[in-house]
């Protein structure tokens, strides 16, 4: 069994990579830093296209979109949002999410019950929609619009799709004064999609197993 996590130099991806490689399960990381992990920048298609060529047409069962960005943080309506604001975040949080999907489908096509994790936000949901950080918010409910999409369109082929809130997670996305630890937040990654099946495809749940409104 193959994992492949984005983003996983910090972080919660970091701490997903380590729960993965512990449970003894193949596991591949990318990271646009470090050269411990296979190089991907998810904005970029032909960063991509060479992981795709890096693989090696190997299967990858669970594959883990987890890399993104906020770069609205704390904005309000009166902060200064620019056109750049709006466009890299979606590049990272939303195309870049489909654009690693579209690319690692026929590797996860290959594997026996290929599934794939969406780690989006609480901040996506349309019904908890409590203001502020409006690029982010915007990009993480596009993701999980996807997944949801998604996981309509592959259902006839047995790929599952999960769309996950990781929790407020103490990381430099989450800041110092967040509620969880990185390990908590992929121990509980870790049992939803290791649960992830075509019973609860297109689900949108939290870190510790609760359903969360869309
Ligand atoms: N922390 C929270 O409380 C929280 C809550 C809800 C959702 N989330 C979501 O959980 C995921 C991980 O968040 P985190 O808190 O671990 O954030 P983080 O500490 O800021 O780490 C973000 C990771 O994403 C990578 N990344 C960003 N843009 C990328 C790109 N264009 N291509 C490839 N990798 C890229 C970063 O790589 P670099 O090191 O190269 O920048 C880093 O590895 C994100 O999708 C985030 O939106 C986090």
């Amino acid at each position: 069994m193959t994992t492949l996590i984005t983003g996983a130099n910090r972080g919660i991806g970091a701490a997903l990579f380590d729960a993965f490689t512990a449970s003894g399960e193949k596991t591949i990381g990318t990271s646009r830093q470090d050269d411990a992990h296979l190089p991907l920048d998810v904005t970029k298609r032909s960063s991509l296209v060479a992981l795709a060529a890096a693989l090696n047409k190997a299967p990858i069962d669970t594959l883990i979109c987890n890399a993104g960005v906020h770069n609205d943080k704390n904005f309000t309506l009166e902060s200064n949002y620019t056109a750049d604001i709006w466009a890299d975040t979606f590049a990272a949080n939303t195309t870049g999410v489909f654009f690693t999907i579209e690319t690692l489908l026929p590797l996860i096509r290959k594997a026996k019950a290929g599934k794939i994790a969406i780690i989006s936000s609480q901040m996506g949901s349309n019904t908890l929609a409590t203001g502020g950080s409006y690029a982010y918010r915007a990009s993480k409910a596009a993701a999980l619009n996807l997944g949801r999409n998604l996981a309509n369109d592959l259902a006839s082929e047995g790929i599952a799709v999960g769309i996950y809130h990781p929790g407020w997670v103490i990381t430099d996305m989450g800041g110092q004064n967040a509620a969880i630890t990185v390990e908590q937040s992929a121990a509980g990654l870790f049992q939803r999609i290791n649960a992830l099946s075509m019973a609860t495809t297109g689900c949108f749940e939290t870190w510790d197993g609760q359903q969360h409104p869309l």
